[in-house]
């Protein structure tokens, strides 16, 4: 296997477990999204993305100081740059912001939101004004980030079964920088 991909295999197998929050674990909720991204028909990257977009939240755990930076779809970019290109990074980058982004300009989407989601909201900011909805789409990216964060908010389904790991190693092989 490639070692990069075992690398990021173990991260998941060490922390995986880790509650995601609403019931799901971690890698529950990244195989569900990317699950989701792979029936929406996504490129590969962008399954890639899903699948990794909270690998934030797992290198934290035991790298906390390595990147200074507390927010996880930062420190999980930082981390993914190093192997992946932008069209992996990017969206992951982007994910928290992509909510603040599509609670304001869907008014159906609030509704839509977990209780958790929009209790995170408040600390990520609240929905974006104009002149951030503007900055936001100026950004390579944003409407993959956009995709990824519906997969996100779909991902949260209690024991639904989902293929594993394993499933995208191959993918994300395929992926890796040279
Ligand atoms: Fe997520």
């Amino acid at each position: 296997m490639n070692s990069v991909v075992a690398e990021i295999e173990e991260i998941f197998e060490k922390h995986g477990q880790e509650h995601y929050g609403e019931g799901v674990s971690q890698i529950e909720h990244a195989l569900q999204c990317a699950y989701e991204a792979k029936a929406a028909g996504a490129q590969e990257s962008l399954i890639a993305a899903a699948l990794l977009h909270d690998i934030g939240h797992l290198i934290e755990l035991e790298k906390d100081d390595e990147f200074g930076i507390h927010r996880h779809n930062r420190s999980g970019a930082a981390y993914l740059a190093r192997h992946f290109g932008p069209e992996v990074t990017e969206p992951v980058r982007l994910h928290v912001d992509a909510k603040r982004y599509l609670c304001a300009v869907e008014d159906a989407y609030f509704g839509c939101l977990s209780p958790a989601s929009v209790h995170s909201l408040e600390k990520q900011g609240g929905p974006m004004s104009e002149e951030e909805v503007a900055a936001f789409r100026a950004q390579p990216g944003w409407e993959e980030a956009v995709s990824l964060r519906r997969w996100d908010d779909m991902g949260k389904v209690v024991g639904r079964e989902v293929p594993n790991f394993a499933a995208y190693r191959s993918l994300l092989s395929g992926l890796v920088a040279a």
